[in-house]
């Protein structure tokens, strides 16, 4: 790798950047000085991904520029933005899922001729994966890696390609705390060496106050602040994030004496893709009024598990009772049980892209009075069901109308929420990594809402990949590990140390 050329500087001029009517970006004006690691915060829909996507050629600055060592560049597209050394890690994985991680790195290359050697490709990459910061199986179809698996193939994608400056955003909300401080220590080791510089957006403050050099917050689309990490506060980020003192008062848990068995499985077995086991006879049951959580590190048969209980994956042996009925999470079903669910990567697993805000919402209704009448869809009724929902959700958004695809990760979050928590029969709630990408205030905001549903008599089953999450919320914690149920425990008897031995195996 070439370290002898120095690292190039990255100012962003002047920047503002207008949708329509919205002011996404209102004359941002921030450097990455070389050799440093950069945080960007701010709150979601602030404008971090629209000012990074900007710098990369994605979208163009509607003002301002982007000057790199000294001199305003035109950045007409990633291929553009990589003439310049600078690459970018997404908040959606972009790798291609059939195809190995070895194929991934090569066709993601830009120099692309028609031929490629593989075998001499196949030497020049084992030689770069030993090398690397840390590694990822060559071989491996991308389908069958773990999300933790899958970021960290989109970051060594990016080394693999040379990049000086890499731009992550949220890298580290598909990792386990485990593996975002050890991804996140050995790119802070590449800068040291003086090998990368990176800006770096995040929502969890301990990781920027760990691993940056420098923060810079933005608060709806304009700079905030800025400062070395050695002068700043926790408590002086959030109210550069927040504008103001917000309170987030306490919310209760109501003790319920455990109603009615809700969800039962039972000995469920299920395959991964490649035929190998990934969930092994697990057996558990959630009562109406009580959170039950399943922790452990991705790739341990929670993918999987929840895709038997969404129906997107068949059991191989085992059955599932939904309120006493035998239940293949059938669209009938579903509503006939008032099952809801709020599954991992939201545009991806629960919206679709390029329909609006209002009829993602309706997804749900859509067949039924008052939404559709003798077959007609009601527009009105569809319209006016989303204004209210993206009210009580605070879900920002241009209009009802705007696709979702649009809005930022955190608003698509809530959008799901608002369709999926919004009903008031609901019965039990799927929940998987429901705070995957959230700003704090949002966080906040899911917890009570789960919480409040708990409280309501809702059956709901947790799994995430955030301790802490499970143990403020939960009355009742599991651990997967290889597929296997391997602790459980009342929340108030929970040994940390316990789990966290369990979720490593031991
Ligand atoms: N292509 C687009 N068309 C219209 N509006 C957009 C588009 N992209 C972003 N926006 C809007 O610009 C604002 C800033 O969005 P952006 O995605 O930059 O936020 P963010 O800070 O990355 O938030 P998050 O933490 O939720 O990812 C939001 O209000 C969003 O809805
Ligand atoms: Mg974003």
């Amino acid at each position: 790798m070439d370290t002898v050329k120095p690292l190039p500087e990255l100012e962003v001029v002047n920047m503002t950047k207008r949708f329509g009517n919205l002011v996404a970006l209102d004359r941002v004006t921030m450097k990455v000085k070389p050799g440093t690691v950069h945080a960007l915060l701010g709150e979601n829909g602030a404008g971090k991904s629209t000012l990074v996507k900007c710098i990369m050629g994605f979208y163009q600055p509607t003002k301002g520029e982007v000057v790199i060592d000294k001199r305003s560049r035109q950045i007409d597209s990633p291929r553009d933005a990589h003439k310049y050394g600078i690459g970018m890690v997404y908040q959606h994985f972009t790798s291609v899922p059939a195809m190995t991680v070895a194929e991934n790195l090569v066709l993601s290359r830009y120099d692309q001729t028609n031929f490629i050697d593989w075998k001499q490709e196949s030497e020049h990459l084992t030689e770069f994966m030993a090398a690397s910061p840390f590694q990822v199986p060559l071989d491996v179809p991308v389908a069958q890696l773990a999300a933790g698996q899958k970021q960290k193939l989109e970051i060594l994608k990016q080394i693999y390609l040379q990049s000086r400056i890499l731009i992550l955003d949220e890298p580290t909300s598909v990792l386990t705390p485990q593996e975002a401080d050890e991804v996140l220590g050995l790119l802070r080791k590449e800068v040291a060496a003086g090998k990368l510089s990176i800006l770096l957006i995040s929502h969890k403050f301990r990781e920027v106050m760990a691993f940056s050099d420098e923060i810079s917050v933005l608060r709806k689309g304009r700079l905030a602040g800025n400062g070395l990490v050695e002068d700043l506060k926790i408590s002086d980020l959030a109210e550069m994030m927040m504008g103001e003192k917000r309170e987030f008062p306490k919310i209760e848990k109501i003790v319920t004496s455990y109603g009615k068995p809700v969800l039962q499985i039972k000995n469920v077995c299920a395959n991964q893709d490649n035929g190998l086991p990934a969930v092994k006879s697990i057996s558990l049951t959630v009562n109406s009024g009580e959170i039950v959580g399943i922790a452990g590190i991705s790739g341990n048969g929670q993918k999987e598990l929840l895709e038997v209980l969404s129906g997107q994956r068949l059991a191989t042996s085992g059955e599932i009772l939904v309120n006493g009925e035998i239940y293949r999470a059938t669209r009938e079903e579903m509503f006939r049980h008032q099952v809801f669910s709020l599954p991992e990567e939201p545009l991806r697993n629960a919206c679709v892209p390029n329909m609006s805000v209002a009829e993602n919402m309706a997804l749900r209704t859509f067949d039924r009075p008052p939404q559709s009448q003798g077959g007609f869809l009601i527009s009105g009724a569809i319209r006016n069901a989303a204004k209210k929902l993206i009210k009580t959700f605070s879900v920002h958004t241009l209009s009802p109308e705007t696709p979702i695809a649009n809005l930022s990760g955190g608003n698509i979050q809530r959008a799901v929420l608002a369709r999926e928590l919004s009903s008031e029969k609901i019965e039990l709630l799927i929940a998987a990594n429901p705070c995957f990408g959230l700003d704090f205030g949002a966080v906040d905001f899911i917890h009570r809402s789960i919480i409040e549903a708990r409280n309501r008599g809702v059956a709901v089953l947790l799994v995430s990949e955030d301790l802490d999450e499970l143990m403020k919320l939960c009355d009742r914690i599991f651990v997967i590990s290889e597929g296997k149920l391997v602790y459980e425990s009342a929340i108030a008897e929970a040994d940390l140390n316990i789990i966290g031995q369990r979720m490593a195996g031991l």
